[in-house]
């Protein structure tokens, strides 16, 4: 059977805790020299509706390392933009490739991409999630602290994809996690109640505020993202008057109280969402995160595939 990586809440807590497992193990091995082909002849296409740095290029030199062949399609190079289905997309596809990564708006495309491909499909962002990056940066807080449980990681920001992966994936290893956004910008709310399900086997304790120095009380990682998500440029003038609050600032890592980690999964807006004096202190891990998306990618595409050979 086929699995699909579209939301971290599909898979089980030992699943994700073995795809980090074998991201580390991937990773010491790269640095060695040692390149495994386990996706040798697989085929895999990346479909990109809107743009992106880390994800095309962590995602072709993971294909590539592992002996496979990436093929990235720009949705302008396609017929999509021209009006091509999403379900006669997938259809085709399937017949050509081995497995399909697609950045794209609503979330609900990409679940109708995966209902009527009949090859795996990897959520490389939606609007509402983004999960291949919370896998690199669950992995980057595990190198750092060694553990999931008794760590927090408080959000500060827009109530956006980035936050509700990392809602599900922290509640998923058992991080705690406290989110800070503005009321207008809250997080979807049956994201927040699966969130709270999940965390309710796993121990992760979930707080939702207003109050961005509350919710970093205690924090040994402090993330944020971009005030205007791509497919919301329209709102920035807007939005960046209600944001300046939710700063991420000396101000606002001093009341942690604590030692903290500054993470990001960039582009990152310099004065905006974070200032430059902490995104270029010693504390930012923000090109660790960048780093182990290349990794936790590869565990995710071998994992998959392990799935449909056994
Ligand atoms: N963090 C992230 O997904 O970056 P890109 O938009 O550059 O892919
Ligand atoms: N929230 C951002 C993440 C970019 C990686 C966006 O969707 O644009």
């Amino acid at each position: 059977m086929k699995r699909d990586f579209l939301t971290l809440a599909d898979f089980s807590t030992q699943e994700l805790k073995e795809m980090i497992e074998s991201a580390i193990k991937l990773k010491e091995e790269r640095k060695n020299g040692i390149f495994r082909k386990y996706l040798e002849n697989k085929k895999v296409a990346l479909i990109f509706e809107k743009s992106s740095t880390r994800t095309r290029v962590s995602f072709e030199v993971g294909v590539a390392e592992m002996g496979g062949y990436p093929l990235f399609l720009s949705r302008n190079d396609i017929q999509l933009a021209r009006g091509e289905s999403i379900r006669d997309t997938a259809r085709t596809l399937s017949r050509y490739v081995d497995m399909v990564m697609i950045r794209t708006f609503e979330h609900e495309r990409i679940e109708e991409f995966a209902k009527f491909a009949s090859v795996p499909v990897i959520n490389g962002l939606t609007n509402e999630f983004h999960p291949c990056q919370v896998m690199a940066d669950i992995m980057t807080i595990y190198e750092k602290m060694g553990k999931y449980e008794g760590v927090k990681l408080a959000y500060v920001g827009d109530g956006n994809n980035m936050a509700h992966s990392l809602l599900i994936g922290c509640a998923k290893f058992g991080i705690d996690i406290s989110i800070a956004t503005p009321e207008k910008y809250q997080c979807l709310q049956d994201v927040v109640e699966k969130a709270k399900t999940i965390a309710a086997e796993t121990g992760a304790k979930i707080e939702i505020t207003n109050d961005p120095f509350k919710a970093v009380k205690g924090a040994d990682f402090i993330y944020t993202d971009v005030w205007a998500s791509m497919g919301f440029e329209d709102e920035a003038e807007e939005r960046k008057k209600i944001f300046i609050d939710y700063q991420v600032n000396k101000n606002l890592l001093e009341a942690t109280g604590k030692r903290t980690y500054f993470m990001h999964c960039l582009p990152a807006h310099l004065g905006e969402e974070v200032t430059e004096e902490v995104f270029e202190s010693e504390i930012s891990i923000v090109f660790d995160e960048a780093e182990n998306r290349l990794h936790a990618q590869k565990a995710i595409m071998k994992w998959l595939f392990e799935q449909i050979d056994n």
